[in-house]
């Protein structure tokens, strides 16, 4: 990166809950604002050396959009912490952490809290247009008469609710469909699908058993009764069989589709907080940099062609732009929407044609998979869509550091053909 280097201090994370299970009564502002204020107790920050926080999310609150700005509101923090958020589908928290790095590389801000979260138990559901009409006029009938006359003309068709779908709004395909698309195109069989799946799930049971996850959760106590809670990602199943996986039935295309619930991300909530200093700042306060951000880069292609090969894109350039190549890099994470997508995303790193798309002559290369994803990911894990950028550069982060390598590239795929890449390097 261009100007002053950008320590990453430290991450944390709420637990991933499936939707619909612990946190279904959670908005993704509460979640948000326990996160944060995890992080700045963790770290024993003072909270009036907090100059921003940026926030990601995918489904904003019709009531609170700017879930950044609320976070900011946290009693720990000056009324002065400015605060925005940002939305670039499933890559929003790269983007939140990505905006504070430029603002602390640039010079205008030495320490910002950035991440995301996201309430998929609590999408807001909206009216049909012809309802919407009705309600509207309703409110401003001037007699109990043209009250009765307005609600009178209220039809079945009128009552069906709209609810936001996992779909481009340019082609109508959802995430699933693009998926199985890129398994046929790319001849990703069930079979490589589901033993993608069942490493995730073991390697995130293994992660989660020896604590290496479970350090970067916060535990959620949930109100109002605060009888409940949960510590670690309750998505990840310990007992996972190949047998089981490959029982599954096909989603998104019943009859000759290969991706499954078992090889898809699951629809999740929580939150993740990364807290980023520049390096003089870090270094004056006392608090030893875990790594910096050294480049990052986004690339789009066509939604309608392989909706998720974005990170094929992105990372060659996050490569260049950090002068390195693939054989450098010592830890790789990479966001696992589906496997047929990270599967897809693997076949174009070692390929020639998406190299040249990329603008380059030569592939990223061969990724060692021992290096890749070593705490499972997002299939095991869950997938928070705004949440989870803050939750991979955190596991990369730490595990880079434990490992005592010195460069990790990390990339996640986005809606509207979007990808996204990073290249961090681990403090001396
Ligand atoms: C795929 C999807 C539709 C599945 O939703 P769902 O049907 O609610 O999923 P469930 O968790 O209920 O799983 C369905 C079944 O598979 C089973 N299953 C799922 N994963 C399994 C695994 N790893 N091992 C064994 N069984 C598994 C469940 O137990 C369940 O079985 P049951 O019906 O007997 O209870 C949903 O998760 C989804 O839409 N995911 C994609 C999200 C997306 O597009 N994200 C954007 C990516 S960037």
């Amino acid at each position: 990166m261009l100007g002053r280097r950008v320590a990453i201090v430290a991450g944390v994370r709420t637990p991933f809950a499936r939707a619909g299970t612990t946190f279904k009564q959670l908005t993704a502002i509460e979640l948000g604002k326990g996160c944060v204020a995890e992080l700045i107790q963790r770290t024993n920050l003072d909270g009036d050396l907090v100059e921003a926080i940026v926030y990601g999310t995918v489904v904003p609150s019709v009531i609170a959009p700017n879930i950044a700005r609320e976070i900011a509101l946290l009693p720990v923090l000056p009324r002065g912490c400015e605060a925005y958020t940002v939305s670039r589908a499933c890559a929003s928290a790269n983007q939140a952490i990505t905006d504070a790095a430029d603002q602390i590389a640039l010079g205008h801000h030495d320490v910002v809290i950035a991440g995301g979260a996201e309430s998929l138990s609590n999408v807001p559901i909206l009216h049909s247009r012809g309802m919407s009409d009705k309600l509207v006029a309703l409110s401003r009938a001037k007699s109990p008469a043209q009250q009765v006359r307005i609600l009178g003309s209220v039809r079945p068709r009128d009552l069906v609710p709209i609810t936001p779908a996992i779909a481009e709004p340019s082609t109508g395909e959802t995430m699933g469909q693009s998926a199985e698309k890129m398994a046929k195109i790319n001849h990703i069989a069930r079979e490589e699908q589901d033993q993608f799946a069942l490493r995730s799930h073991r390697l995130a049971a293994h992660g989660t058993e020896d604590g290496r996850l479970t350090s970067e959760i916060a535990t959620v106590w949930v109100p109002p009764q605060y009888d409940a809670s949960l510590s670690s990602d309750n998505g990840i199943r310990t007992d996972s069989t190949i047998e089981q996986l490959r029982n599954l039935k096909p989603v998104f295309d019943k009859r000759y589709g290969s991706v499954t619930a078992g090889n898809s991300s699951p629809l999740t909530d929580g939150a993740s907080a990364v807290l980023l200093m520049s390096e003089e700042r870090a270094k004056i306060l006392g608090y030893p940099p875990l790594a910096y951000i050294r480049s990052y880069a986004y690339a789009a292609l066509d939604p309608g062609e392989q909706l998720l090969m974005g990170p094929v894109l992105a990372a060659p350039l996050a490569l260049q732009r950090a002068g390195l190549k693939l054989g450098d890099i010592d830890l790789i994470e990479m966001h696992e929407a589906f496997a047929a997508q990270v599967l897809s995303n693997l076949m174009g790193f070692e390929s020639r044609y998406w190299a040249q798309r990329a603008g380059f002559s030569e592939p990223v290369g061969e990724v060692d998979r021992s290096k890749l994803n070593v705490l499972g990911g997002s299939i095991s894990i869950g997938h928070p869509f705004g949440a989870t950028g803050g939750r991979i550069l955190t596991t990369l982060t730490n595990e880079l550091v434990r490992r005592g390598g010195q460069f990790g590239l990390m990339t996640v795929c986005a809606a509207g053909g979007m990808g996204h890449a990073m290249v961090i390097e681990a403090a001396a």
